[in-house]
């Protein structure tokens, strides 16, 4: 019997990935082949979804983009034994994509059935419960932090700090929550990895569990993710089937479950705050800081609330230890960032790599420069809220600090490339679009200030008054930054400033278009 992987994943869903695996199966019975097709995850090469592999001795073989019509010509080539094919990318690890990478949270990703427990475990999954399980909470909490592995939801808070806070807590009720709300633009990871490998989350909540002294775990779903939501259930369901969830797991006397809520479609319900009343079943609007989440919490009680990243990197860091993980990468920021690579590229997908790669090599030679073949003008880093960064600073590393010196953020890791014909005033009129549109309203600088920034961009595209129009910008921009209450209208500003800064002849555009 031949397997051949072929992707659940949305992103080949939607390149057609279900269609395929059908047509597959109908002309492996009607050739008399006896095939057992696996829904994997994806590999993060995006620009070859649906990617199809076949196992062979000589390793996973891939095709791609494949589609209905090359199913015919593939069983005709012998790709089941690895044959010659126009889709053929050879050894789906040795390609170049997969090779410079330091496959470290995504190291199952692509690789295991995402809903088989057995696979999971055959691929190391559960080891670092197990591990846990043997040092107890104090040392995870301490192996977390040693690690140096910091929050991958945008703050970049380190999660050890978080950790011990809730587990310092005075015992009774506490939480685990996990954001999965995933809402900035270019970003997929927390997708992927729900898809692909939906349990190195569930154990990683387990162990958060364990080490804090919480029974109960909710993942905060954006209700845009309807593969996710199918998957991780499941695997959910699966997980309690073999023990890895529910009473007495593993044999180890603790108790932990996971339930998952679906959100409703609001950017803001991303920021934790809001997100914890989202979950209580209220309005998702942001509450004022203190008291932390970790103090007072979902339901009033102590909460780690933690990306989908951060929750799923613990597991690996507990198998491999914090030395392996802290050994990885620049500065303060330790260990691996999976980098979600989009926009006008050759090469879209999931990058994981350590922290210090210049953003230069991300987009010219990872993503291959832009798909349209014109240069580069900007990448926005990190989101709708991240500032777009010049080609003047490509020699910039991936790190926290590096990005935040230059006035900017990594965020989620996500990266947009834009080319020359992008117009910098359109782009900061629509990060003001955006902070108006999302806004939850509690606060005026944001609430009122991001619609009094669309105006304001309006007037200096209209040629009126622009130098006193922008020096009103970046007045607005400064109120916004240092009045608001949460990072909605905080960073709001960072793609206009960056935009004003590095692109001010776009902003004069319209003056100059009216004195010639
Ligand atoms: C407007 C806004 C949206 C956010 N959206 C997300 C999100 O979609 N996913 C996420 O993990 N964190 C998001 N955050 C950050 C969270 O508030 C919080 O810092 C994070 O979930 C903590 O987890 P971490 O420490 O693992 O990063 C957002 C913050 C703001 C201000
Ligand atoms: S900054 Fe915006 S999103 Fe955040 S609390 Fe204020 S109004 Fe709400």
């Amino acid at each position: 019997m031949t397997k051949i992987y072929i992707p659940l994943d949305m992103a080949a869903v939607a390149m057609g990935a279900d269609r395929l695996a059908a047509a597959v199966a109908k002309e492996a019975a009607a050739r008399g082949q006896q095939v057992e097709i696996v829904r994997n995850g994806s590999r993060g090469m995006l620009w070859l979804e649906p990617l199809i592999e076949v196992e062979t001795p000589a390793g996973r073989v891939g095709y791609g983009p494949a589609k209905v019509k090359d199913v015919a010509s593939l069983f005709d080539a012998g790709f089941l034994t690895g044959g010659a094919h126009a889709l053929s990318i050879g050894v789906v690890e040795e390609h170049p994509w997969m090779k410079r990478q330091n496959r470290f949270t995504f190291v199952r990703c692509g690789v295991i059935d995402p809903l088989s427990v057995a696979d999971y475990e055959a691929h190391d999954g559960f080891k670092g419960l197990k591990r846990a399980f043997e040092i107890g909470s104090a040392a995870i909490v301490d192996e977390v932090a040693k690690s140096g592995l910091r929050g991958r939801g945008g703050a970049g808070f380190p999660t050890g700090i978080k950790w011990k806070t809730v587990a310092d807590c005075a015992p009774g009720q506490k939480y685990v929550v996990v954001n999965a709300d995933e809402g900035d633009s270019g970003t997929f990871a927390d997708r992927m990895i729900m898809e692909g490998d939906p349990l190195s989350l569930i154990e990683g909540m387990t162990i958060c569990g364990y080490a804090i002294g919480a029974s109960k775990g909710y993942v905060y779903l954006r209700s845009e993710y309807p593969v996710v939501a199918k998957v991780f259930q499941a695997a959910i369901e699966k997980a309690r089937d073999a023990g890895g969830l529910g009473q007495n797991i593993k044999g180890s006397g603790f108790d932990f479950d996971v339930e998952l809520r679906i959100g409703a479609g609001a950017y803001v319900c991303g920021e934790e705050t809001s997100l914890l009343e989202s979950l209580e079943g209220k309005r998702g609007i942001v509450r004022a800081k203190p008291p932390l989440p970790a103090h007072v919490g979902l339901f009033g009680k102590p909460t780690v609330v933690n990306n989908v990243l951060s929750m799923a990197t613990v597991p690996m860091i507990l198998e491999k230890g914090a030395k392996h993980y802290a050994d990885l990468g620049v500065g303060r920021s330790r260990g691996t960032m999976p980098l979600q690579i989009a926009g006008n590229v050759k090469f879209g997908g999931l990058f994981e790599t350590d922290f210090g790669i210049p953003l230069g090599t991300i987009v010219n030679d990872i993503a291959g420069g832009t798909r349209t073949g014109r240069p580069v003008k900007a990448v926005q880093v990190g989101g709708p809220l991240g500032a777009y960064v010049p080609v003047s600073l490509f020699d910039l590393p991936f790190d926290y600090e590096a990005f935040a010196a230059k006035d900017s953020l990594i965020g989620h890791g996500g990266l947009v490339v834009f080319d020359d014909t992008i117009d910098m005033l359109w782009m900061a009129r629509f990060g003001m679009e955006f902070c108006a549109i999302e806004s939850c309203g509690k606060c005026t600088p944001c609430r009122i200030g991001s619609t009094r920034g669309v105006e304001t961009i309006d007037k200096i595209r209209n040629g009126q008054d622009v130098e006193k129009n922008i020096e009103l910008l970046k007045d607005l921009c400064h109120t916004m930054k240092f009045g608001s209450l949460c990072a909605l209208g905080g960073f709001a500003p960072y793609p206009v400033e960056s935009a004003l800064r590095h692109f001010p002849e776009d902003f004069r555009k319209s003056a100059l278009e009216a004195a010639e």
